[in-house]
């Protein structure tokens, strides 16, 4: 293929990413966003195949059968609950794959000065991404312990890999041996097992994001190595859009990144025994009908136990209810609500809820004190007043929804029981909470009916 096409094309494809990436800012363009991303990979993909020095197209052609037949059952199969823990399979493959072309550059030209940089960067970053990833996946799938695993000196165990890591880094750049090589690649893969084992699984989705940002910088290197600019472009883009969200879910969930990565937390902590032990209201569905029916506004908090109850379309069903009766439904959106970033805007966008109704964290907070009814449904930690007032909290300063200031809050969930933090929730027994104890799928649609009838 001519040389100017190719670089057209590979334009063309950088330009389809980053116009995806933006649309995918806003859910009414997300899937088109994501589409017109799926296209640019094709161009790039093919103009690749054409224009490269192919040797023989067989092994390619097995590899894209055998891939497309993968991900097409996964995209179909995977539970929306199991998400995060695909999303990391996917990042370990595509840091192995940068680690692979790395190292094939190497085998092929081991002394090559304007590439050593690169190689060493793309294999060190891909194999950690590789091993680490994967620990996330059997960590999130319960193949392991969710629980922080480590041994003792394992901090002073890191540390030593870490440096030899760097020495054999440096020493590869400026006089490359085989020994060196593959002693460093060696080293990066242990040390992304021995480095992500004692994240517990609370931290993990930060931990994927981040693991996903490396595996862009793994794929940005191996683009300067093999000197192809559109997976140096595509890689950047995952790098920087990684790290921007691993900043945000750092934030939301009041962590630090560092903290995160020196691991620790996110076990089952607390005092488990005395949780749930004080009084609280109990309401039945006729009861939060008529609270919602004569209500004039709501806002609805979902959080995890909608996505497990599988309640979104009931929950569209009730909002539609209630604005028969002229109530006016609005849908509070926490950063970190569920389990996976955007969990409730791609479960709220599967039943259709409009767009409109959707409000963030930061725009709604101050509506809730002019607010009827917040009605919650399967969430908790999102909406603990601990972490604004109880400093010992292990969520305080986590900023949250504050449904405490609506005149009435119904809570609807199945028990007492803690949400991922592990921790009791003081909102259950204020005087103004109603709790509502079922699963929110049958809840809700219990809702449904008894609103129809007020
Ligand atoms: P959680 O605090 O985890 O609470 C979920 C609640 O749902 C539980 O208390 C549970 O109570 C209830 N529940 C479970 N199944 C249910 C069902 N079938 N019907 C009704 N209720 C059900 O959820 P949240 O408020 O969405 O907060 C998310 C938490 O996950 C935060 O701590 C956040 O930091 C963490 N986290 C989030 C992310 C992202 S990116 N979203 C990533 C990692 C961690 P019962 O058992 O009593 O029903």
């Amino acid at each position: 293929m001519n040389e100017n096409l190719q670089s057209v094309l590979y334009l063309v494809a950088a330009v389809a990413f980053i116009v995806g990436l933006k649309r995918l800012t806003s859910p009414a363009t997300a899937r088109n966003g994501n589409r017109l991303a799926a296209i640019g990979m094709l161009v790039a993909t093919v103009t690749t195949l054409l224009g490269r020095e192919i040797v023989s197209y067989t092994g390619i052609l097995v590899g894209i059968v055998i891939g497309s037949a993968v991900g097409a059952i996964a995209a179909r199969r995977i539970e929306m609950t199991d998400m995060p823990q695909l999303v990391a399979a996917f990042n370990g493959f595509g840091g192995g794959a940068s680690a692979f072309v790395a190292a094939t550059e190497f085998i092929r030209h081991p002394g090559a000065i304007d590439t050593r940089i690169t190689i060493v960067l793309s294999v060190l970053i891909g194999s950690i991404t590789m091993t680490g990833s994967f620990v996330a996946f059997a960590k999130l799938q319960g193949l392991v312990s969710g629980n922080p695993i480590s041994f003792k000196g394992q901090k002073w165990f890191d540390g030593v890999l870490a440096m030899a890591i760097a020495t054999l880094g440096v020493l590869l750049v400026i006089s490359p041996t085989s020994l060196e090589f593959w002693i460093l690649t060696l080293l990066s893969l242990v040390i992304g097992v021995t480095r992500i084992l004692p994240i517990g699984g609370a931290d993990m989705p930060v931990v994927i994001a981040f693991l996903n940002a490396a595996s862009g910088l793994a794929a940005a290197a191996a683009g300067f190595v093999i000197g192809s600019t559109v997976l140096i472009i595509s890689g950047a883009l995952v790098g920087a859009s990684g790290l921007i969200l691993t900043s945000i879910m750092v934030k939301a969930m009041n962590r630090t990144l560092i903290g995160v990565l020196a691991g620790g937390f996110g076990g089952t902590s607390g005092p488990q025994e005395e949780i749930g032990q004080l009084p609280v209201k109990r309401a039945t569905a006729d009861d939060v009908a008529i609270t919602l029916a004569y209500a004039r506004s709501v806002i609805v908090v979902p959080g995890y136990g909608l996505a497990v109850a599988q309640a979104q379309h009931v929950m569209k069903d009730l909002a539609a209810a209630l604005q028969e009766k002229n109530v006016e439904v609005r849908f509070a959106i926490h950063p970190v609500a569920g389990r996976m970033p955007g969990h409730m805007n791609v479960l709220l966008a599967e039943a259709d809820v409009p767009y409109d109704q959707l409000y963030d964290l930061e725009t709604i907070n101050r509506d809730f004190s002019r607010t009827d009814v917040a009605l919650v449904v399967g969430a908790n930690d999102v909406v603990n007043p601990a972490a604004r007032t109880d400093a010992n909290s292990p969520i305080y300063g986590m900023p949250i929804l504050d449904v405490d200031a609506a005149t009435t809050c119904v809570v609807i969930k199945r028990s007492l029981s803690p949400g991922f933090a592990g921790i009791d929730n003081p909102l259950f027994y204020l005087e103004g909470t109603l709790m509502m104890f079922d699963d929110a799928r049958k809840a809700l649609s219990d809702l449904v009916t008894a609103v129809k009838n007020v």
